[in-house]
């Protein structure tokens, strides 16, 4: 069996990812720091795989530590998923999320290095992209961040382009997300933001389930269907087959590959609001409010490039994405 590092594999995608990746029968090896996720995960990955991955709860940044767990396990692969994802608490706490993300990625790659594993799968995000690109945005559409975290992630793709460049051995995946959604359809795994939720999914859900009295919706004056913001939302199971396809593409393609993971479909708030109701079978009250700062909006995939090198299409639907989102928040 194939050792795979997952990083943040107890988070949001990663315990997805491992559910894939056990299915794809990979031995996975997780560390993470508990910094955003519980030790929940790892039950709900068994209950669902019959298989528990071996946890090392640890901060990537420690060093020795990740010593450790490259010199206790033979491994392979890597798919790096640790870091901050706030876009907003980046923009507070800039250095935080520049030390978390970029010093946790050159400790890693450092020891990699030195253990000549040099095969890693990184997420990256469509907030790379320019605000001023036409949609569908394609992979070589023009770069800028318009947050710290955005720029974390440009440093990051950086380093791995240069990493590429010194080393002829190196293979690495470059995906860039669009809005991960949904939840394992067993209810088991699924996203648990902590505090009030950021993202559109989470928060809709939260007001189905009477946490949260109303949905405000960022602002009804945009160039759009209805006014309202649109996003290319993918089921988080089709992202997780993503990565296992990226792994495989790596094992025969020494180079740097940089794919968009989307669906290559744009839906409004106003849209997720209606498909929402129709798979909790309940109202989402909801109000306009300003726009959010920094919103743009349209943003969504050319996934044409994941389907050409990983031959990876996403499958499941709006539908699914609501349907399991609401599953998971009942049975949490
Ligand atoms: P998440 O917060 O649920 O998962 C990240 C995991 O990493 C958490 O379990 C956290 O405890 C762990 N972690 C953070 N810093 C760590 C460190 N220094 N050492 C060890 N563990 C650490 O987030 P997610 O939604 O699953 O996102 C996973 C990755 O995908 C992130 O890199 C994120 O930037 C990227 N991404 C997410 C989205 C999204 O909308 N969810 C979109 C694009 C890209
Ligand atoms: N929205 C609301 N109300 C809310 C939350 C969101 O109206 O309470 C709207 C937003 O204005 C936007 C849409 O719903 O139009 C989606 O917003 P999200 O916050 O769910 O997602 P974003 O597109 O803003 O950003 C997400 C991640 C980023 C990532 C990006 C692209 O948060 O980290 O997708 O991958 F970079």
């Amino acid at each position: 069996m194939k050792k795979i590092l997952l990083t943040g594999g107890l988070g949001y995608i990663g315990s997805h990812i491992c559910v894939e990746l056990i299915n794809k029968r990979y031995e996975v090896i997780i560390i993470d720091n508990l910094s955003n996720s519980s030790k929940n995960s790892l039950d709900g990955i068994k209950k669902i795989t019959g298989y528990k991955p071996k946890l090392y709860i640890s901060d990537l940044r420690d060093k020795l530590s990740l010593l450790r767990i490259f010199k206790e396990n033979k491994i392979e692969s890597v798919i790096h998923l640790a870091g901050f994802k706030s876009v907003n608490e980046s923009i507070e706490a800039p250095l935080s999320y520049y030390n978390n993300n970029i010093n946790g990625t050159i400790t890693l790659l450092e020891v990699m290095d030195q253990f000549d594993c040099k095969s890693i799968v990184f997420s990256s995000s469509a907030t790379v992209y320019a605000s001023s690109n036409e949609m569908p945005i394609s992979e070589s559409a023009p770069l800028a961040a318009s947050s710290p975290y955005g720029s974390s992630k440009l440093v990051i793709e950086r380093m791995l382009q240069d990493l590429c460049s010194s080393d002829d051995d190196w293979r690495i995946s470059i995906l860039r997300y669009f809005n991960p959604a949904g939840a394992h359809k067993s209810g088991l795994i699924g996203e648990a933001p902590n505090g009030s939720p950021n993202n559109l999914f989470p928060y809709i859900s939260k007001v189905a389930i009477g946490d949260l009295e109303k949905l405000k919706i960022f602002g009804n004056d945009y160039k759009t269907q209805d006014g309202t913001g649109v996003r290319d939302y993918i089921h988080v199971v089709d992202l997780a087959k993503g990565h296992c396809k990226a792994l495989e593409f790596m094992q025969d393609n020494k180079k740097i590959i940089v794919v968009n993971l989307g669906t290559g479909n744009g839906f409004s708030v106003l849209e997720v609001v209606k498909e929402f109701e129709k798979a909790c079978n309940k109202k989402i009250m909801y109000e306009f409010s300003e726009r959010r700062g920094g919103d743009l909006d349209k943003c969504y995939a050319d996934p044409s490039l994941a389907l050409k090198l990983l031959n990876w299409k996403a499958k499941l639907s709006l539908n699914a994405m609501c349907r399991d989102t609401w599953n998971w928040e009942k049975k949490k």
